[in-house]
């Protein structure tokens, strides 16, 4: 629900956030899948998705390979995948909603990643690119979606991980989503003001799980690349 800002930006609006407590399950669902949306469209979410993928090297993977995109969304991974010309493409999410606006042509699968509908050794390639901090219990869960990515992967096989962190800029931009005229003025950061609030409960427990986290990439993969900064952790490796 919108309200007013009656403040210096009359025209702006900003997102009134509704108590956890009072919502199901799905209301919290339908709440932050709408400030997602708002938040950036999908050609710049496209645009992010690509530029972070020639960082991490994808960009220099064979066309040929097997790539997976897990808790894919509404699919603007696997589309800035699609750009840079690789065509064996899957994608799997939970949310039957978001699955269903990609028109592109991976096969998608509406599926818990914490048990992935791939064959053991069947992929070259698992992404993620910010769905890890969904899960509802670390260390546990994230132990299930890692194995179930070592699983899968070929022998060599690569997993690409970009994920929250909370480092200096994160927090400055937590303290700035709080103040009402920033949000008045930025609706971006209103929208994720949002999606913060209604994801609250994991992104709270994933940022406090560093250590954890770290402990079970080093226990399941090879580290071919490790930065954490600008609010974000990025990793690749493969798995042991
Ligand atoms: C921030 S979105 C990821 C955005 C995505 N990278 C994109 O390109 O649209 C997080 C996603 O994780 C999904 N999700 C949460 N828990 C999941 C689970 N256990 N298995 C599969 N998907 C899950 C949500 O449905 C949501 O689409």
């Amino acid at each position: 629900m919108l309200v007013s800002s009656k403040s210096f930006f009359p025209l702006m609006k900003i997102t009134e956030l509704a108590d956890l407590e009072s919502l199901s399950d799905d209301e919290i669902k339908l709440r932050w899948e709408a400030a997602y949306l708002r938040f950036e469209t999908p050609e710049e979410e496209t645009r992010k998705f690509s530029e972070r993928l020639h960082k991490l090297g994808v960009a220099d993977w064979s066309r040929n390979l097997e790539v997976v995109e897990i808790f894919c969304g509404r699919g603007n991974g696997l589309n800035a995948l699609q750009k840079l010309g690789f065509t064996r493409l899957s994608g799997v999410d939970l949310s039957p909603e978001l699955v269903a606006q990609y028109t592109g042509p991976a096969e998608m699968f509406i599926a818990d990643c914490r048990k992935l509908p791939f064959a053991d050794n069947s992929r070259d390639g698992v992404i993620v690119q910010g769905g890890l901090h969904h899960l509802l219990e670390i260390p546990e869960d994230l132990d299930r979606v890692l194995s179930e990515v070592c699983r899968i992967l070929r022998p060599g096989g690569k997993f690409v991980m970009v994920e929250p962190w909370l480092t200096p800029f994160l927090s400055a931009a937590h303290s700035a989503s709080k103040v009402k005229i920033f949000k008045a003025a930025y609706p971006k950061l209103d929208a994720l003001a949002a999606m913060i609030h209604y994801e609250a409960p994991t992104y709270t427990r994933w940022l406090e799980s560093k250590a954890e986290i770290l402990q079970l990439l080093s226990d399941k993969f090879i580290s071919l690349h490790l930065k954490q900064g600008s609010g974000k952790i990025s990793f690749v490796g493969s798995p042991k």
